[in-house]
């Protein structure tokens, strides 16, 4: 028998998109509102419909038209928030695309920003949650695009935006050609990571050490092939942003026991518990920390454990950390 995992014990979760956070019901009242046609991205039972991890991406984005204004991104943040904090999330850090609010022009992002930042003070004072934000070209839309973005991250760097990263197929382009994007951020002080590791193989995550010189990897749990690569990664404190449940249904691992995580965990790799992009894979925090406790053992010691681990990685100061930690 697992040991019950209090679905109220704090969390703090640090790999998190925006969009993809946003309730199937919120996209579908924005589209209502709007007369967008996006009737084929649900399936029979309200929720997202996908065939792989690529046709994802597409439904992802289809999604994403229905969010245009600042006003729109303002409740989409306060409907995510509500979200976290009933799973007893405490602190999160969110993936936010300039290339989804304004397509890079710097003075279209702060309009989208304010009001994302607006909706996250409101949940901070009414739930207790605190939100920082991460911004993150798309990595198949193309190292060009990724420039103005980096631009707007290191302008709009502050109490809000604490880090730069990068989402998408991580099979399109080389880290190599977002070098200038993530020079730019460093520059700014932004704090840095990168998704790899979920669909490139090791390989990918040494690129993405090597090339964008980040402290975290989003995912990173094919580095389990390359057990040379674990141990630098245990080494250099490299923290990975592990989202379990998102692995299992877009079909990187076919179940949560051969999931990597717990491997990584006793080579001493830092790995922290998120859900990604939570209504897309069905999941929630409560659920993911249910299984990884019922497959592996784990007991509410490992996840305060983990939490710890992720509160020492996160991208925020330390008065906010000691607070929360
Ligand atoms: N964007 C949203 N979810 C993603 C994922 N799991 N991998 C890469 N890009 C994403
Ligand atoms: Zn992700």
């Amino acid at each position: 028998m697992s040991e019950r995992i209090d679905p109220a014990l704090p969390k703090a979760e640090l790999h998190l998109h925006l969009e993809g956070a946003a309730p199937p019901a919120f996209i579908r009242g924005l589209a209502k509102e709007k007369s967008i046609d996006i009737a084929g991205i649900f399936d029979e039972h309200g929720g997202y419909a996908y065939r792989d991890f690529w046709h994802f991406l597409e439904v992802y984005e289809a999604a994403c038209t229905t969010l245009q204004t600042p006003e729109d991104f303002r409740r989409l943040t306060l409907a995510v928030l509500e979200d976290r904090a009933a799973d007893g999330v405490v602190y999160a850090e969110t993936f936010v695309s300039p290339d989804f609010c304004g397509g890079g022009d710097l003075v279209a992002w702060r309009e989208y920003l304010q009001a994302i930042t607006e909706a996250a003070d409101e949940a901070e004072r009414t739930m207790g949650i605190t939100l920082k934000g991460i911004v993150t070209p798309i990595r198949h839309f193309g190292p060009e695009k990724s420039r103005p973005i980096a631009q707007c991250a290191a302008e709009t760097k502050g109490h809000f935006i604490t880090g730069f990263g990068i989402a998408g197929d991580e099979k399109a382009f080389h880290p190599k050609d977002f070098t200038w994007a993530f020079d730019c951020a460093r520059e700014a002080g932004l704090r840095l990571t990168a998704h790899a590791g979920e669909w490139g193989g090791a390989q990918s995550v040494r690129d993405a050490l090597d090339h964008l010189k980040v402290e975290r990897i989003g995912h990173g749990v094919q580095s389990i092939d390359d057990l040379a690569l674990v141990d630098r990664l245990a080494e250099d404190g490299i923290t990975l942003e592990v989202c379990p449940g998102s692995n299992v249904v877009l079909g990187v691992y076919p179940d949560f026991a051969s999931h990597p995580i717990a491997r990584l965990r006793e080579r001493e790799v830092k790995v922290t518990i998120s859900t990604d992009d939570p209504p897309f894979f069905h999941t929630t925090l409560v659920k993911e920390y249910e299984e990884l406790a019922r497959v592996f053992g784990w007991t509410e010691e490992d996840f305060r454990a983990m939490n710890a681990d992720a509160m020492r990685a996160a991208f925020c100061d330390a008065a906010t950390r000691d607070r929360i930690l």
